[in-house]
């Protein structure tokens, strides 16, 4: 379902020579149609996303696809109906620590050209890696919510709301921030109708 331009950019990131981990692990680039509407970022693979070579398909990837469903897209869905999904850094950091600062600057010139390519009408980022990566801010999660929708200007002169809320895995630790992950989306969905 891919298209060249895509294609080539996934070849360019899996040539990349990027300091993760020696030997170099799986390339875990994108999953989703690339006509959806909405374009999810999180932080990086783990374990089991490096296994299927797929984002978001362990525990808190099973969770977000669930909460997403209850907004109205999957990972299978087109246009309206449908989320894209990538991360920040594409490579699993050796034993699931966060990314580093040089890591996630290494994949950033490829993360918005692929925000670029797949054009989508809004982007949702989950966690605080996500947040560094794209509105390159460090304030707390609170702060970054309150300011939603953010607006990110592309290269290409696009601009594309930005919503921010909480990793899938936070919302496993602390259950009760569900309610406000819902109500993030909702606030997005309400703002790109
Ligand atoms: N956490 C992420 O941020 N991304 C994944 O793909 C899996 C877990």
């Amino acid at each position: 379902m891919e298209n060249s331009a895509l294609h080539a950019l996934r070849l360019s990131v899996s040539n990349l020579n990027h300091p993760l981990n020696t030997p170099v692990s799986t390339l875990v680039f994108a999953c989703g149609l690339p006509a959806s509407h909405l374009m999810v970022i999180g932080e990086a693979p783990g374990a089991e996303e490096e296994k299927k070579g797929e984002p978001f398909v362990g525990r808190s990837g099973q969770l977000l696809e669930k909460l997403l469903n209850k907004s109205g897209t999957s990972r299978t869905g087109q246009g309206a109906q449908g989320h894209y999904i990538t991360n920040a850094v594409n490579w699993r950091p050796p034993n699931n620590r966060p990314p580093t600062k040089t890591e996630i600057e290494l994949c950033n010139p490829y993360l918005f050209k692929h925000i670029e390519l797949i054009n989508p009408k809004a982007i949702l980022l989950v966690g605080a890696t996500a947040a560094k990566a794209v509105l390159k801010k460090t304030a707390p999660m609170a702060t970054l919510r309150a300011e939603n929708p953010h607006q990110i200007k592309l290269l290409n002169g696009v601009t594309v709301p930005t919503f921010i809320t909480y990793h899938p895995a936070y919302l496993l630790r602390n259950p009760a921030a569900t309610t406000l992950f819902l109500e993030d989306l909702a606030t997005m969905k309400s703002y790109i109708k």
